[in-house]
C-alpha cells in the first residue's frame, strides 16, 4: 500500500450466526473448507492486510465450537454477539477507541473467499477521498421483481450486489447503527445504516467470487473457488 498504510484499521466479523438456510447440525462458519473452518479462512484473509491491526469476532453467547480452532488461542478480541447481524456489530463497535482505530472494516464471516488486494482497494479508495464504502459487484442477470409471478422487471444498469468488507469511520458507523436500530429500522448490512443516516457510500469494484456461503451448494463452489484464488 501507499501512504495510507500507516493508519491503523480495526476490524469486526460478525460470526454469531447460525446460518439457518445451510441447513447443517453446526453453524456454517464452523464448517471445514480445505481443512479449516470458514470462520478461520475469513480471519485469515483480514490478517494478511499488514493495515488491519485488530479484529473483534463477534460470537454468540453460547458458542460451543470456537474453543476447539485454532483462533482460540489467537489474540483476537471476542464480544458476545446480538440477535442480529446489525446487533453484533454493534456490540463489537462498542469496545473500539475511535481515537486509536478511527476506521473500521466489517467482514461476514461466512466470506472466506475475499481477496486481500481487494480489500487493499477498497482502503485506499475509501481513504483517498476520506469517504467510506463496500466492496460490490455489478448485477449480471437481468433482474425481475414479484412473488409467483414477475410484477416487473427491473433494469440492472447501476445495480450491485452489495458484497463484504465495507469500511467505514468507527464514530459514524456506530451512531449510525445505534440510531437505526433506536429508530426499528432493519439494515442487513453498515452501509444500509450509513445511507439512512444520510452519508455517502463508494462502490469499490471487487471479484464476484467473493461469495457468502449461505446454501449448501455453496460450500463445494467455495472449494472449487479456494484451489484457484491465490
Ligand atoms: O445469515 P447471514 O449470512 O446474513 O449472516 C451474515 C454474517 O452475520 C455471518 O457472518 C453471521 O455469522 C453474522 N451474524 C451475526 N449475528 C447474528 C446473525 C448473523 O454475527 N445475529
Amino acid at each position: 500500500m501507499t501512504e495510507h498504510t500507516s493508519v491503523a484499521i480495526a476490524a469486526v466479523m460478525p460470526a454469531a450466526g447460525i446460518g439457518k438456510r445451510m441447513r447443517s447440525d453446526v453453524p456454517k462458519q464452523y464448517l471445514q473448507l480445505h481443512g479449516k473452518t470458514i470462520l478461520e479462512h475469513s480471519v485469515a484473509r483480514l490478517q494478511a492486510v499488514p493495515a488491519v491491526s485488530q479484529i473483534w469476532l463477534a460470537l454468540a453467547a453460547d458458542d460451543p465450537y470456537f474453543a476447539d480452532t485454532a483462533l482460540a488461542h489467537s489474540n483476537i478480541i471476542r464480544v458476545k454477539g446480538g440477535a442480529e447481524r446489525m446487533h453484533s456489530v454493534l456490540n463489537a463497535l462498542q469496545f473500539i477507541d475511535e481515537h486509536q482505530y478511527p476506521w473500521v472494516l466489517v467482514h461476514d464471516a461466512a466470506r472466506p473467499l475475499v481477496r486481500s488486494s481487494d480489500i487493499e482497494h477498497l482502503i485506499q479508495r475509501c481513504l483517498a477521498v476520506e469517504q467510506g464504502g463496500i466492496l460490490a459487484c455489478r448485477v449480471r442477470d437481468t433482474m425481475k421483481r414479484g412473488e409467483l409471478q414477475v410484477s416487473e422487471t427491473v433494469s440492472r444498469e447501476h445495480l450491485w450486489h452489495a458484497l463484504t468488507p465495507q469500511f467505514f469511520p468507527t464514530a459514524l458507523l456506530r451512531a449510525a447503527l445505534k440510531d437505526a436500530i433506536t429508530a426499528g429500522v432493519h439494515v442487513t448490512d453498515e452501509a444500509s445504516a450509513m445511507e439512512w443516516a444520510g452519508h455517502n457510500v463508494l462502490l469499490v469494484e471487487g471479484h464476484s467470487d467473493n461469495i457468502k456461503i449461505t446454501q449448501p451448494a455453496d460450500l463445494a463452489l467455495a472449494a472449487f473457488y479456494l484451489e484457484q484464488i491465490v
